[in-house]
């Protein structure tokens, strides 16, 4: 077990460079199934879920060299169909290899991703919607069997909400399934759009037609393509994030600003001055911060995966603030550690009602989920002293090198071996 130590409070100066996107790299690696030839990705983030994911592809049968930020995939031998509860159940995106192993054997046995803290994540939006394309499933003792009697075929399918997860399932299967698939009500996230353009490489026939609508005309051409992963948006959020919390001037290197517009506007909102060239964004932090309501919403609304780090900067601010979470049911995890560090954050139902003016106060915490751990680190970051953070573990499944990237710019914080 490892805990991080900070000590608080200087202002972050300097480059940090963006990695690669974890929630790019996990739907494209499942969709190298569908692949018997080899494909070569680039960018890909040094974290757990990766790491995870590859391990479930290995049990697969997949064979994986992963070497700095490049991993070469050969699946031309590839030939399992089962994935187990060991490898899935720490990795909610472990059910993304559901839609390929269909397209690609017609049958597959694969475990219901384990429980979650940050509230119930049924898969029913993905099974739903492959029931469409012809498969028949039963769910015994945890797990998803499988079968597509007469292989996929294409249809309408409207997603009855918006799921990320889903359409990445979906748009996966039906690149293999006879005939055309309209996927509509599908999710926009960049990183589905990054899947697409692996997809197309892969010699898959994808387009958009409207906002949320995709047409799919399945294919059985394989190309080897090599791909390079999309910049991890929320990586790049929470750095941006922790240059307006520190009063810091940083620059952020490797990304997109067009992609990341609303976070953008967002914090320009809070009075941090913002600067962007086509690859990379400066920020200053500025000494008032200013109050905000926020709600989540898919994109290209407020990503829910920074609503626990946003929320730490508007403990800072003038006057009162408030944030709803409207895509998961239970994501406020990170509260009760927050304010065990001096802040002052209610909950009612989904709506966080946060006083402003906070001066965090340094203390032992425990990481809760992925972004709930980062928001703890940045709070840690304003005080004055040594805060603990434990359970880092959840912070490893998707921030590659933390506290080197923000040792280089400036912070006070190390790793332990407990
Ligand atoms: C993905 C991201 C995650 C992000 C989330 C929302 C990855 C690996 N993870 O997760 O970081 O927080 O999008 O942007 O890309 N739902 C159902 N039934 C389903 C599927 C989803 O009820 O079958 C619900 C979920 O519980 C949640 C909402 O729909 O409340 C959105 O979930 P979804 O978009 O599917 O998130 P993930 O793909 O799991």
């Amino acid at each position: 077990m490892q805990k991080l130590e900070v000590f608080g409070s200087n202002k972050l100066k300097g480059q940090i460079e963006i990695s690669g996107s974890k929630n790019a790299s996990l739907p494209i690696l499942a969709a190298t199934l569908l692949s018997d030839k080899k494909v070569y990705l680039k960018n890909l983030p040094k974290v757990k879920d990766i790491v995870t994911m590859i391990n479930l592809l290995q049990s697969l049968g997949s064979k994986i060299k992963f070497k700095k930020k490049n991993l070469i995939i050969d699946n031309s031998k590839q030939n399992k169909n089962f994935a187990s509860y060991s490898l899935v159940k720490t990795m909610r995106a472990g059910i993304l290899v559901l839609g390929p192993l269909l397209a690609k054997f017609g049958a597959a046995k694969v475990s219901l991703p384990g429980g979650c803290a940050i509230g119930t994540r049924p898969v029913d939006v993905h099974l739903k919607a492959l029931s469409k394309l012809g498969v028949k499933y039963k769910i015994i003792q945890g797990y998803v069997h499988a079968v597509a009697p007469r292989g996929l075929v294409g249809t309408k399918i409207k997603f009855e909400k918006i799921s990320v997860g889903a359409t990445e399932n979906l748009i996966i299967a039906s690149s293999f399934a006879k005939g055309t698939t309209i996927l509509s009500n599908c999710a926009i996230e960049p990183e589905i759009k990054d899947l697409i353009n692996f997809l197309v490489k892969l010699g898959c026939n994808i387009q958009w037609t409207s906002k949320r609508t995709i047409k799919i005309l399945g294919v059985n051409k394989i190309n080897q393509p090599t791909h390079t992963i999309m910049f991890d948006r929320i990586e790049a959020g929470t750095y941006l994030i922790a240059a307006a919390i520190t009063e810091g001037n940083l620059i952020i290197k490797n990304v997109i600003p067009n992609i990341i517009k609303r976070e953008i506007k967002t914090l320009r909102k809070v009075g941090a001055k913002i600067f962007t060239k086509k690859n990379e964004i400066q920020i200053k932090g500025n000494k008032n911060i200013k109050s905000l309501n926020i709600k989540t919403a898919p994109y290209p609304g407020f990503p829910t995966d920074l609503q626990a780090q946003i929320m730490v900067l508007l403990c800072m601010a003038n006057k009162k603030s408030s944030v709803r979470e409207d895509i998961f049911d239970n994501r406020f995890m990170h509260v009760a550690e927050l304010n065990r560090m001096g802040a002052q954050i209610s909950i009612n139902g989904n709506k966080a009602l946060i006083k402003g003016n906070i001066k965090f106060a340094p203390a032992e915490l425990m990481a809760t989920d992925l972004r709930a751990s980062v928001s703890l680190v940045l709070a840690a970051l304003t005080t004055k002293g040594k805060s603990i953070i434990n359970r880092i573990y959840h912070l490893d499944r998707g921030y590659e090198n933390i506290e080197k990237k923000l040792k280089k710019v400036g912070a006070k914080i190390r790793r332990v071996n407990i």
